[in-house]
């Protein structure tokens, strides 16, 4: 129920829903660029002959991949521990400023997602709420490991039925009680390292976790000795070998929040980079941000990127003499300019190669009018 609830309201938010995506059923209309360029997105898809790129690839031959000049700052904010789901909180994000948010995946093995691309300026980024956010429970406190040095280290475990902080309160026999939190991120699963700690002493702590809304829950006391080294035996999650993608990433604000909430759906357990670029001043028209590509980049670079022209026939050239013509009903560039797609269908197509026409003759005629 509350995740169906979730998907009637997604087109509310700055979202891009990617393919293979396992928490949904849903089609991918919400997707960033299908959302506004639907029809050619669901014609790309019902092709006879589709061409795997258009399917969610549109930004690879539109998208200028260049910084724009308007980039004025650029941050990267990281989440260290892997994790398969979470929640970030921005709280650099200016209101009268347009953000380009590009985000990437690295696995256990060092391997990296592709670039997930949003748009997004404050005022756009819908408030939203959800059950699911509501810290209820903390579970499953576990030492993980004690490891003795110069000073000891111990690292603490737990779950939580809710993305929420990690913090952790504690203090040895002298006492006084220290803190230890990670803030900015909500995570269902939590590990804490306390550095800097003695040897042969006890220690007392409590974990405490904060949602998103701000209740805040605390395990009972526990406690651990600094005395032996100790390390919980764990078998290491099986690695799929895929490479890391992101499922799920969307935008949204709570009632009280002067920042934007960032969630994250990974296919595996991932760390998380963002960089978060200032992009423009909000209102300015950026949803193609950084820009459109231009058409010689779109209809003829960008194919060579990926297909080698060989012996195909020329492109970027025009008609010239009196042997081959402009033909009006065949797209060209530059007001004449021969590209790939003036003789194949950018998207995929109704016949084979893509092809605009009957490519053995009828379209070779349409320019070449005495012969080759
Ligand atoms: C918020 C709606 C919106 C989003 C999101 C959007 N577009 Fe557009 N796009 C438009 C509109 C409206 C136009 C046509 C008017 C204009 O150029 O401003 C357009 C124009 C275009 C054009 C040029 C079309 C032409 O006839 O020259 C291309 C190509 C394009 N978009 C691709 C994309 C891609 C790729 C994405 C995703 C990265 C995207 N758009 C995201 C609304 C959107
Ligand atoms: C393989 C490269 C490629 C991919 C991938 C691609 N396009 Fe295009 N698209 C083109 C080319 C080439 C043209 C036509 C010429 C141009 O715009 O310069 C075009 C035309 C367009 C146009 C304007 C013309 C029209 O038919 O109305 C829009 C809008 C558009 N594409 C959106 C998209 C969207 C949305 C996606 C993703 C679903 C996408 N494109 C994926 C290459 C691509
Ligand atoms: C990211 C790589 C990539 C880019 C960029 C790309 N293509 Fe493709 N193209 C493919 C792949 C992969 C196939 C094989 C069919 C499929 O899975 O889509 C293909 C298939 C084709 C085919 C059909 C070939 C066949 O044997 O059936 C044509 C024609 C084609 N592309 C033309 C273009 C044109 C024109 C552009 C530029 C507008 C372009 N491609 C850009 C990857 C790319
Ligand atoms: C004047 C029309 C025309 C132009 C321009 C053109 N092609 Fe083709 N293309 C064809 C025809 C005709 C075929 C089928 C050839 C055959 O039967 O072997 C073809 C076949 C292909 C194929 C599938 C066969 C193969 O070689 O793998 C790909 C991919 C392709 N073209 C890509 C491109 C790209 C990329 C460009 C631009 C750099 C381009 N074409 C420009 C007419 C054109
Ligand atoms: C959109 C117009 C257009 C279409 C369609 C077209 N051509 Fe061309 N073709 C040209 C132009 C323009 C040139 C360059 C002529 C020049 O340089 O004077 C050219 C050049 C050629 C050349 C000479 C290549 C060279 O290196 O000198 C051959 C061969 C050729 N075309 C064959 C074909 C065949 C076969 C087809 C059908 C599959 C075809 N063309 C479709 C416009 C077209």
């Amino acid at each position: 129920m509350i995740r169906s609830l979730f998907f009637i309201s997604l087109a509310l938010f700055i979202c891009i829903l990617f393919s293979g995506g396992s928490i949904s059923g849903t089609d991918l209309k919400a997707e960033g660029c299908a959302g506004c360029h639907e029809k050619i997105y669901t014609e790309a898809l019902a092709s006879p002959y589709p061409h795997s790129v258009a399917k969610d690839r549109c930004e690879l031959c539109h998208i200028v991949q260049g910084r724009s000049q308007a980039e004025v700052q650029k941050t990267l904010i990281t989440f260290p521990f892997f994790q398969k789901e979470g929640i970030l909180y921005l709280d650099n994000i200016k209101s009268g400023r347009r953000y380009m948010l590009e985000a990437v995946l690295t696995d256990d093995s060092g391997a990296d997602s592709r670039v997930y691309r949003i748009n997004l300026a404050l005022p756009e980024v819908e408030e939203y709420s959800d059950e699911n956010f509501l810290l209820k429970h903390i579970s499953d406190v576990t030492l993980e490991e004690v490891k003795r040095g110069i000073f000891a280290e111990a690292a603490v475990s737990w779950l939580t039925d809710a993305p929420a902080t990690s913090e952790i309160e504690y203090s040895g026999e002298e006492g006084y009680i220290r803190r230890l939190a990670i803030g900015g991120q909500f995570t269902k699963k939590h590990m804490i390292i306390l550095n800097g700690l003695k040897n042969n002493n006890k220690y007392y702590y409590r974990v405490v976790s904060r949602d998103i809304y701000g209740n805040v829950m605390k395990s009972e006391e526990l406690s651990f000795d600094t005395s032996e080294d100790f390390s919980r035996a764990v078998t290491p999650e099986e690695d799929s070998g895929d490479l890391p993608l992101i499922n799920s990433l969307r935008a949204f604000r709570t009632p009280d929040s002067e920042g934007i909430y960032l969630m994250v759906f990974a296919n595996k357990p991932s760390r998380l980079s963002l960089w978060l670029t200032e992009i423009a001043p909000a209102g300015v028209d950026d949803r193609h941000a950084p820009g459109l590509a231009d058409a010689r980049y779109s209809a003829i670079e960008v194919c060579k990127k990926c297909h080698i022209q060989n012996a195909s026939h020329p492109v970027g050239v025009r008609a010239r003499g009196e042997k081959v013509r402009t033909p009006d009903d065949l797209p060209t560039i530059e007001g004449g300019v021969i590209t790939c797609v003036t003789c194949h269908m950018p998207h995929g197509g109704r016949k084979m190669y893509f092809a605009r026409m009957d490519m053995n003759k009828d379209i070779c005629i349409k320019c070449h009018i005495k012969g080759y």
